[in-house]
C-alpha cells in the first residue's frame, strides 16, 4: 500500500500495519497511508480489521515536527473519522507506547487489546496542547470524566493493567500480540458484535456535583500557574458532558488550533526537541563504543556525594562512598537513608525498596576498595589542591579504563586531568543540588577526554534519569557562568530601588521556580562570599555589597533564619524585612546610586538579558554546542520556565535585534563593562533586522 502503512487480508481479517520508525509518529504519509488502507479494508470482504504497528511501539503521537507548519492533508481527525465509521469491528493491537494521537487512533478503533508492558497516555499538555483529534471527547466516554481529566491534565501515561481497569482497553494480551488480537477479532466476528463506536457512548455525568468543572478549574489553575492548555482541556471535557459530539469536536478543534499558535506551546515543543538534541555530541558518531558501567564510587559523602550515590542506587547500580573518616561516612550514608525514608513516608517507596536502595550503597575510607569500579565521581570540597590529591590517588588505584569524573562547579577540568597519567579518562559530571532530584547533568568535555568516555557518560546519564548537556571547559561551565550576570543584575536592582520581594516577585511571575534572591538565601550567602574571596584579585563590584553586608550581620540565608528575607522558624515562610531595605538604601547612598521604581517588565529585562548575552558568548566560544543546549541547562538546572523554552529561545521569540538594542542601551546608561554585547548577539541581531 505504501512504505509507511501496509494492508493485507489474512483470510477474512484485514491487517493494517504502520511502519514509521522510530516511534510510528503520525506524519503526513502515515495519515495518507491509513486513509488509503482503511478505504481498502472498507472495499474488501474482510469481517474485522486489526490495526497494529511495526518496531518497538504503537503510534506514539502526531508528528511534533509538523506542528506550527502549514497543515498537510489529510488531517488526523478526518482519518480517525474514517476509522471509526468502519462497518466491521476495528481492533487496535497495542504494544510500547500509545500516546497522544496514537491513543486517539486507538480510541477511534472499536476495540483495544494491549500487551501488559504497554503504556497509554495523552501527553499533549506537556507540549502546551490538548488532544486535538477527538481525544477530549473519546476519553471521557471510555473512562469517565474524572479519569479523563487526570490523564490529560497530568500528561502521564498509565500501564495496561490500569488502562484495563479504567476501561481504556478491553483486554491485556497474553503471549504474542498479533495472535491474541486475531483470537479477539475471531470472537467478535463469531459473536456478531459489530462496531462499537466510542463517539456513540454516553458520557456519565449524573454523579458529578454542581460546580464540578469550576472546582477543577480553580484547583488546576493553582497547580499549573495559569498555563492555558490545562484550562482548555477542562473546557473541552465539560463540553463532552454538555454538548453533542459534533459541536464538542468543533470546540476541541478550535481550542487545539489556538493552543498550537500559543507561545507556551512553541516553547514546550522547542524544549522537546532540544532535550533530545542535547544528548548528542556533534563530532562523536552514534554507535561509538560504550564502556560498561556496572559499579560506581563517589568520593565525598557531603551534600552532593550522597545525592549522586542515590541517583545510581535508584537505577540499580551499586555505589561505594569514600570519605575521610568513619564519622563523615556514617553521616553521609545516614543522610541517604533519611532521604529514602522521608520518600517512603510520602508513599513513593515501600520499606523493601528503601532497603534495596540502601543495600546498593556501601562505604569505605580506603582507596584500595575502588580498584575494581568502572566509574569514580569526585565530590569533595571545591578546592583545587584537594581535588588534585584525590585524582592522583585515583590514578594509582583505579583499573585501566575506569572513568574518572569530577563534580566540580568551577575548577579547571584540564588541570585536574593533568595530574593523572590518563587525562583521556577524565571527564566532568556536574550534578545539581539536590543531586538525587535535579535532572540536569552538565557533562564537561576536557581537552583530552576520550570520545568513548563522553559517549558512555551521555548514555549513562539517561540510565540514571538525568538530562545530559555537554559543556567545554570554562569557569562555571554553561550554567554557573551565565548565572553571574543574572545574580549581578538582581542585586544591582536592589541598590537602584527595587525591594527583594519585587525582584523575586517579578521573576516568579515570569515563571522562574524561585526568584534569584530567594535562591541565594537558600544556597547560603556565605557560600557566595567565600567563593568570591577564593578568586585571586577579583575586582570589587557594587552588586555584591548588599549580600556581603548581610553576611556580616550574621544573615547567612535560610540556614540562619534570615538573609535577604526573614524566615518564619516554623513554616520557613519568607517575610519582607524593613531592616534589609534600610540597609540597602544606606548602601545605595554611600555608593551614590539613585533609587527609583521599576516595573516587572524592566526587572525581567535586566535579569534575563544577561543570560541571553552570556549564552551567545558561550556559543561563540564553542563552550556550548547549540542554543537549545543552553535552554535545557536553564530549564532543568535553574528553574527557568519550560513554557518559555529557555533563555535563548525566549530571546529569539522577543527578537535578538530587540535584545541587542536594549543591552546596548543598558551599556550606555548603566555600567559599560557589565553590558558588553556578545559578538554573536550582534551578528544575530543584524541578521534579524536585515530580514
Ligand atoms: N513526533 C516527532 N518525533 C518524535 C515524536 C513525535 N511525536 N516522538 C518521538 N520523536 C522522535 C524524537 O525526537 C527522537 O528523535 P531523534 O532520534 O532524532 O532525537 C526519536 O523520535 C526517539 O525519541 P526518544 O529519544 O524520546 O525515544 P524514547 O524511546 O526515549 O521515548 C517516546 C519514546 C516515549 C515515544 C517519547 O519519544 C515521547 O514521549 N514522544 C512524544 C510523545 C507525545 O508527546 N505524543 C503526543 C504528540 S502531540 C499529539 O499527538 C497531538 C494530537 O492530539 C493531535
Ligand atoms: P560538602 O562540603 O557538602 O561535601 C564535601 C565532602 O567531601 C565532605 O563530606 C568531606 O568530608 C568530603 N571530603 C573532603 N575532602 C575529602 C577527601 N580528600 N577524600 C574524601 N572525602 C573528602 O560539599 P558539596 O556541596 O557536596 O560539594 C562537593 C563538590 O560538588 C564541590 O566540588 C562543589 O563545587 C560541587 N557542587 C556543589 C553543589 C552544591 O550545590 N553544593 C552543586 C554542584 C556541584
Amino acid at each position: 500500500m505504501s512504505d509507511y502503512v501496509s494492508f493485507e487480508c489474512r483470510g477474512d481479517i484485514a491487517v493494517i500495519a504502520v511502519n514509521n520508525p522510530p516511534v510510528n509518529a503520525l506524519s503526513q504519509p502515515v495519515r495518507a497511508g491509513l486513509q488509503d488502507a482503511f478505504a481498502a479494508a472498507g472495499d474488501s470482504q474482510c469481517r474485522a480489521v486489526i490495526l497494529t504497528c511495526s518496531g518497538g511501539t504503537f503510534i506514539a503521537g502526531a508528528d511534533i515536527s509538523e506542528f506550527g507548519k502549514p497543515p498537510a492533508d489529510p488531517w488526523l481527525p478526518e482519518v480517525l473519522g474514517r476509522v471509526e465509521s468502519m462497518d466491521v469491528p476495528v481492533i487496535a493491537a497495542i504494544h510500547g507506547t500509545a500516546l497522544g494521537g496514537g491513543l486517539e487512533t486507538a480510541m477511534a478503533c472499536h476495540y483495544r487489546i494491549a500487551v501488559s508492558s504497554s503504556k497509554l497516555g495523552l501527553p499533549e499538555v506537556l507540549l502546551g496542547l490538548l488532544p486535538g483529534a477527538g481525544g477530549t471527547q473519546w476519553a471521557p466516554r471510555l473512562i469517565g470524566v474524572e479519569a479523563a481529566l487526570d490523564l490529560m491534565i497530568s500528561g502521564q501515561p498509565i500501564g495496561a493493567g490500569a488502562a484495563l481497569k479504567a476501561g481504556l482497553i478491553d483486554r491485556v494480551a497474553e503471549g504474542n500480540l498479533m495472535e491474541a488480537a486475531t483470537v479477539y477479532a475471531r470472537e467478535l466476528i463469531e459473536s456478531g458484535a459489530g462496531p462499537r463506536r466510542t463517539s456513540e457512548l454516553a458520557v456519565a455525568t449524573a454523579h458529578l456535583p454542581d460546580g464540578f468543572f469550576d472546582g477543577v478549574r480553580e484547583q488546576v489553575a493553582k497547580k499549573t500557574k495559569g498555563l492555558p492548555a490545562p484550562q482548555k482541556i477542562i473546557d473541552c471535557v465539560e463540553s463532552a458532558a454538555t454538548m453533542d459530539f459534533e459541536s464538542a469536536i468543533e470546540l476541541e478543534r478550535q481550542r487545539f488550533t489556538k493552543l498550537m499558535m500559543s507561545p507556551e506551546s512553541a516553547g514546550l515543543r522547542h524544549m522537546f526537541f532540544a532535550e533530545r538534541q542535547a544528548a548528542k555530541i556533534d563530532d562523536i558518531p552514534q554507535g561509538t563504543p560504550i564502556r560498561p558501567v556496572n559499579s560506581v564510587a563517589v568520593i565525598g559523602a557531603g551534600t552532593m556525594g550522597g545525592g549522586i550515590a542515590m541517583s545510581f542506587a535508584n537505577a540499580g547500580i551499586p555505589v561505594t562512598l569514600l570519605e575521610l573518616d568513619n564519622g563523615a561516612l556514617d553521616r553521609g550514608i545516614g543522610i541517604c537513608r533519611g532521604n529514602y525514608e522521608r520518600s517512603a513516608k510520602k508513599g513513593r517507596y515501600t520499606a523493601d525498596q528503601v532497603e534495596y536502595f540502601m543495600g546498593l550503597i556501601s562505604g569505605t575510607t580506603s582507596y584500595g576498595d575502588l580498584a575494581g569500579v568502572d566509574l569514580v565521581i569526585e565530590a569533595v570540597f571545591e578546592n583545587p589542591d584537594i581535588k588534585y590529591d584525590v585524582f592522583r590517588k585515583l590514578d594509582q588505584v583505579c583499573k585501566p579504563g575506569a572513568i574518572l569524573a569530577s563534580n566540580t562547579s568551577y575548577q579547571d577540568l584540564d588541570a585536574i586531568a593533568a595530574v593523572t597519567s590518563r587525562p583521556e579518562d577524565v571527564v566532568g559530571m556536574h550534578f545539581f543540588s539536590p543531586a538525587n532530584i535535579m535532572k540536569l547533568l552538565e557533562v564537561v568535555r576536557g581537552e583530552k577526554t576520550a570520545d568513548d568516555v563522553l559517549a558512555t557518560v551521555m548514555k549513562l546519564a539517561r540510565k540514571i534519569r538525568k538530562v545530559p548537556v555537554m559543556s567545554r571547559v570554562c569557569y562555571g561551565f554553561i550554567g554557573n557562568r551565565m548565572l553571574d550576570g543574572y545574580m549581578r543584575e538582581a542585586q544591582m536592582l536592589l541598590l537602584e530601588g527595587a525591594t527583594p520581594a519585587q525582584v523575586d516577585g517579578a521573576m516568579q511571575k515570569f515563571g522562574m521556580a524561585m526568584g534569584p534572591l530567594a535562591v541565594a538565601d537558600l544556597a547560603g550567602l556565605d557560600i557566595g562570599m567565600k567563593a568570591r574571596q577564593a578568586i585571586p584579585d577579583l575586582p570589587d563590584h557594587p552588586s555584591t555589597h548588599v549580600a556581603d553586608q548581610l553576611v556580616e550581620m550574621g544573615r547567612l540565608g535560610q540556614k540562619s533564619g534570615a538573609g535577604f528575607y526573614r524566615y518564619d522558624p516554623e513554616t520557613r515562610q519568607r517575610i519582607e524585612d524593613s531592616q534589609v531595605e534600610t540597609m540597602i538604601r544606606a548602601e545605595a547612598d554611600a555608593l551614590g546610586i539613585e533609587q527609583k521604581s521599576f516595573s516587572d517588565g524592566e526587572i525581567v529585562e535586566r535579569v534575563i538579558y544577561p543570560l541571553i548575552n552570556e549564552g551567545a558568548q558561550l556559543l561563540d566560544e564553542g563552550i556550548a554546542q547549540r542554543p537549545g543546549d543552553i535552554d535545557i541547562v536553564y530549564i532543568y538546572g535553574y528553574g527557568f520556565p519550560a513554557h518559555r523554552g529557555g533563555p535563548m529561545f525566549y530571546g529569539s521569540m522577543i527578537g535578538m535585534d530587540k535584545v541587542y538594542s536594549r543591552i546596548s542601551e543598558f551599556r550606555e546608561t548603566l555600567r559599560a563593562d557589565d553590558w558588553n554585547p556578545a559578538r554573536l548577539l550582534k551578528t544575530l541581531a543584524e541578521g534579524e533586522s536585515n530580514e
